[in-house]
């Protein structure tokens, strides 16, 4: 059964989610406060990288199950169904979880609820949000107790939302328990697709669901920052960290995903997500459970410093000299540059005396924003031109697949760091390079 549905939010969350409810069957108007990306989006543009999404989004708008507002009105009349999916970033100057555009979303669209609704909030949010909010809404809304708010966190990739969204491994509602309302009726409907799948849907109180997301990230950084921790101590004794973490992995309560050593984590979630969580246990009274969450972010942290450390050794100091960084997106198949492990080894360099020239396939304008005294090229072969230093930094595939002699005779000196130990280092050794990984050859 087709739902009518508003989604709150047209970023990498929104946008995706919005698309993918068109997918799914579903009339789908896609609310944002920014006229520029509603009227691109509305043109079947995806204002950012993320693969296969251009195709969804033009093949919905075109059908006419997609459209875009930035009027709250249009969209409260249409909808019964209403998903938030804005952005709640690090609040500046703390580590809290800024909610004010999730609030905004209530306080807009509350008081235009003039019949029953049933909103579903997909943001990352503190623990304790969802309550508050449900109360708040019905408080301001026409409708009052006929709205009913659950929490469904979201936790797509990117790069790979698409897929996240359309084939999840699970979904997850939080729901008032005392008064569960139509919260979960409303959701089998508009999932129905993913459940004829046998999609695990596991329905939790409003608290559980909140925790489910940020303990699942907090959990996903911290084995990054444990093999970049082993890392450390591979370095300091010739150690081989991909090997350690072949082989660890194959034990199955290990696993071998994300125990890829190198720049760390970066991005819109896995940083800001550890760093609220520790806010609000602190706020909770139990700051000392997550203790550890300060140790995983310096970890993390001191992986871009020892990137840079490693550079200057290398070369023999920084100053005047030409250092070629491949990457700038927190990650391959994105052009997301938050907190971005890539960008900040670069600007890093930049400020301590090297000139640096960075390309990235997809991030480079927006990387120029934030960075705009970095030299910035269209093509690796030309960043590398005469560098003294190529530094791998975020594992595009175009750079594991680069011809080590090819790129030999442009540079200055043949020497790398393999900032995401994903380059075939034998074949880079075998035509002359001086090649560093992270964790490993003497890094
Ligand atoms: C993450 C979660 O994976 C997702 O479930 C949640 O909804 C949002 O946050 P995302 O930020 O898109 O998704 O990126 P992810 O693929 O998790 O990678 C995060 C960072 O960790 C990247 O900078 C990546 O390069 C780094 N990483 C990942 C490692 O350094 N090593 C690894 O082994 C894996």
């Amino acid at each position: 059964m087709s739902e009518r549905i508003a989604v709150f939010g047209t970023g990498y969350l929104g946008a995706t989610h919005a698309a993918g409810m068109a997918e799914l069957g579903h009339e789908v108007i896609g609310v944002d406060i920014d006229p520029d990306k509603i009227a691109r989006l509305s043109r079947g543009e995806v204002p950012f990288y993320e693969p296969h999404l251009p195709e969804l989004l033009r093949k919905h708008v075109d059908s006419g199950r997609l459209r875009f507002t930035t009027d709250v009105e249009t969209a409260a009349e249409f909808a019964d169904v209403f998903f938030i999916g804005v952005g709640t970033p690090q609040v500046s100057g703390g580590y809290a979880a800024d909610v004010s555009q999730v609030e905004s979303v209530i306080e807009t669209l509350g008081p235009l609820l003039t019949r029953p609704a049933v909103i579903l909030g997909k943001s990352t949010v503190p623990v304790g949000t969802a309550e508050r909010l449900a109360q708040r809404v019905r408080d301001v809304a026409p409708a009052g107790s006929d709205v009913d708010l659950g929490w469904n966190p979201e936790f797509l990739r990117e790069g790979f939302a698409v897929k996240d969204t359309l084939q999840p491994d699970r979904l997850v509602l939080g729901v008032d328990r005392a008064r569960p309302g139509r919260i979960e009726e409303v959701a089998r409907r508009v999932y129905a697709a993913m459940l004829e799948r046998d999609t695990p849907f596991l329905v939790t109180d409003y608290a559980t669901s909140e925790l489910v997301k940020v303990s699942a990230n907090a959990f996903l950084a911290t084995k990054i920052s444990f093999i970049n921790a082993i890392a450390e101590v591979c370095e300091a004794t010739g150690a081989d960290v991909r090997d350690l973490a072949d082989a660890i992995g194959h034990d199955e309560r290990i696993g071998r995903k994300f125990l890829g050593a190198g720049l760390g984590f970066g991005g819109g979630c896995l940083p800001k997500d550890i760093r609220a969580f520790q806010a609000r246990a602190n706020e909770l009274g139990v700051d000392q459970a997550l203790a550890f969450l300060r140790e995983v972010d310096g970890v993390n942290l001191r992986r871009r410093e020892h990137a840079v450390t490693l550079a200057e050794r290398l070369v023999g100091g920084l100053d005047g000299v030409r250092i070629a960084v491949l990457g700038a997106a927190f990650k391959p198949d994105s052009d997301d540059i938050r907190d971005s492990p890539a960008l900040d080894v670069a600007g890093t360099l930049h400020l301590r005396g090297a000139e640096v020239v960075v390309h990235d396939p997809e991030a480079n304008e927006n990387a120029a924003k934030i960075w705009p005294t970095l030299n910035y090229v269209d093509d690796p072969l030309e960043a590398c031109r005469k560098a003294e230093l190529v530094i791998v930094a975020t594992e595009w595939k175009q750079f594991r697949a680069l011809n080590p002699s090819d790129l030999k005779s442009i540079v200055a000196t043949p020497r790398v760091i393999d900032g995401r130990n994903c380059l075939p280092s034998q074949e880079w050794i075998d035509a002359g390079w001086e090649y560093r990984g992270m964790g490993r050859l003497a890094g």
